[in-house]
């Protein structure tokens, strides 16, 4: 059951009835609304009565305030660094929070390690509903090079869990049909699919068969408190499932800004953003 939530899946919707002009002072959008699993929560588990979460130490202990928040890294997501390239200061809050009073113009992260995709289908309608027009639809990595997958299944030839890496690019490849059959059903509205396996960096770890944490055999989460290895930036993992900041930082900006023609189809976020649509 907790395996099933770590997909490396995140559905990521940006609203959009006017965008602002692009200056230091203004987001280039006017509110994002994220979606996804643990990937991108980055809080929402804390409230929910579930055994996956992560507001403990070491969790948290590169984040800007040095605390735990329940993003499942040390640090920042990759959803993070892509709201900071559309020039949001701070960061979108959780749903979780929404009833707190903290300030949701911006928008709301609604992704959870606990959510499942049938609600956020629902959510996604209602803010289509109200107005959100920008949608960029990440697909799955490749889950079967987890330390989780391959500590459970064994690893095939290639290092990974082919099997389970098989089944990702079936995904992916129906979720660009999707993507192309929304952006044909939706005129007023724009559809795009980002490549995360094309994305998510493969070189320039030393360690990838290792987390940076000391995990807990059976859930794959960090160890509360333990000591994490002392160069978090060599390590891809920094649990059994889910990538480091210095990881996350790459696959944000690439997402925001693609180099290569396979990392998106058709735009990329800063495109995305960028583009008019008719009202
Ligand atoms: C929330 O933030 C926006 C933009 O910074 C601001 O215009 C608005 O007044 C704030 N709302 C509240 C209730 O503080
Ligand atoms: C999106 O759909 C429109 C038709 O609504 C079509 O003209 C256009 O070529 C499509 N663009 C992409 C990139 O799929
Ligand atoms: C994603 O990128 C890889 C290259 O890294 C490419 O082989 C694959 O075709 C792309 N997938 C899609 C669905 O565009
Ligand atoms: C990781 O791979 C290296 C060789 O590349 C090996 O020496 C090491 O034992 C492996 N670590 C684990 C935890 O499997
Ligand atoms: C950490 O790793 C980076 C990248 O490999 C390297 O440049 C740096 O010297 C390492 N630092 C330590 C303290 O090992």
């Amino acid at each position: 059951m907790w395996r099933v939530m770590h997909m490396w899946f995140l559905l990521f919707t940006i609203c959009c009835s006017e965008a602002k002009t692009i200056n230091s002072d203004h987001p280039q959008l006017p509110c994002i609304f994220i979606f996804g699993d643990s990937l991108s929560d980055s809080g929402n588990n804390n409230r929910l009565r579930t055994t996956g979460k992560t507001n403990y130490p070491p969790y948290g202990i590169d984040f800007p305030s040095g605390q735990p928040t329940g993003r499942f890294t040390n640090g920042r997501t990759t959803v993070d660094f892509i709201a900071e390239h559309l020039g949001f200061k701070g960061f979108i809050p959780p749903f979780s929070d929404a009833n707190t009073g903290v300030n949701i113009s911006k928008g709301i992260n609604y992704a959870s390690g606990g959510a499942g995709i049938r609600t956020e289908t629902g959510r996604m309608l209602t803010l289509y509903d109200n107005g959100a027009r920008k949608v960029a639809l990440f697909g799955l990595g490749f889950i079967g090079c987890t330390i989780a997958e391959i500590s459970m299944y064994g690893a095939s030839r290639s290092g990974c869990v082919d099997r389970i890496n098989n089944a990702v690019l079936l995904f992916n490849e129906k979720l660009v049909s999707l993507v192309d059959e929304l952006n044909g059903s939706f005129s007023d509205a724009k559809f795009t699919y980002l490549n995360t396996t094309a994305i998510t960096p493969s070189q320039g770890f030393k360690v990838l068969n290792a987390s940076c944490c000391q995990v807990n055999r059976l859930s794959g989460l960090c160890l509360a408190n333990s000591i994490p290895c002392s160069n978090k930036s060599e390590y891809f993992f920094w649990d059994s499932f889910h990538p480091t900041e210095a990881v996350n930082v790459i696959t944000g900006g690439r997402a925001y800004n693609a180099q290569e023609p396979s990392y998106a189809h058709p735009l990329d976020i800063s495109q995305l953003a960028s583009l008019s649509l008719p009202n």
